[in-house]
């Protein structure tokens, strides 16, 4: 487990945030998604890190990868890559193994996802969890064919129902956590592919912990494709 940096109880260190980037075929997407974290990152004054988790992309993602470290710096951008592709869930939790920041943010590799509004909705409210949310406010979804919509929703509709979470978006991946209370949540989880993001959320309800939501337009991506199935 990487240390965190200061002590969180005096409140005397800055914060750090992580972005967890898992890949998987995405080196048309890296390059522009990295350049952006780097840009908004350094323009905001934030401490960061990039944690690149690439599961062995056939494309040649990792070697991309690693041409961003030597531009960017080996602080900035980490690469923590896995042989194989393992799943969404489990990149995510081999991630937060190697963040050294307080904050965790999870987001797509692909562009669909703009880290800008999760750092400030947090401080806002303090939140331990901020969710971006397709289907609240100025949410929605672009690009997307009836049968996705209708995977999403229903989705969304029956853990509504059936678990009355509290939050609007439950399967959607843009996230930004508290670091050590997405380590407790990562502890009682079962999931390991894309049902990850809803096990975290309503757990983060049953566990009291707080959720904050900003409306996002998700875009989808522009070069590759999905690697999401119906299941
Ligand atoms: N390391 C790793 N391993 N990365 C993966 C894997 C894997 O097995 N599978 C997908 N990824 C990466 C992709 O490269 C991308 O950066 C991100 O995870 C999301 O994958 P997409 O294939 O672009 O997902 P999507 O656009 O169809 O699905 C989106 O909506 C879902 C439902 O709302 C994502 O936001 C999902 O996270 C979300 O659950
Ligand atoms: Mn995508």
């Amino acid at each position: 487990m990487a240390s965190r940096r200061g002590n969180a109880k005096t409140g005397e260190q800055a914060d750090k945030y992580s972005v967890l980037l898992p890949t998987y075929n995405e080196r048309e997407n890296l390059p522009l998604i990295v350049w952006l974290l780097v840009k908004y990152f350094g323009e905001s004054g934030y401490n960061y890190e990039i944690i690149v988790i690439d599961d062995g992309s056939p494309d040649g993602t990792l070697q991309i990868a690693e041409q961003l470290q030597k531009i960017y710096g080996a602080d900035k951008i980490l690469l923590r890559p896995r042989a194989k592709k393992l799943g969404l869930g489990t990149a995510y939790i081999h991630g937060i193994k190697h963040a050294s920041g307080n904050f965790i943010i999870s987001m797509d590799a692909d562009l669909s996802h703009h880290a800008s509004t999760l750092p400030l909705k947090q401080k806002v409210g303090g939140y331990d969890l901020v969710s971006g949310t397709r289907y609240r406010g100025d949410g929605g979804v672009y690009g997307w064919d009836l049968r996705r919509k209708l995977i999403s929703q229903g989705a969304n509709f029956i853990t509504q129902v059936l678990l009355r979470p509290g939050a609007s978006d439950l399967t959607g991946s843009f996230r930004l956590y508290k670091t050590e209370v997405l380590e407790k949540l990562v502890e009682q989880c079962v999931s390991k592919g894309y049902v990850f993001q809803m096990e975290m959320i309503v757990r983060a309800r049953q566990l009291g912990y707080t959720v904050g939501e900003v409306p996002i337009s998700f875009v989808d991506r522009v070069y590759g494709e999905s690697k999401l199935g119906g299941n």
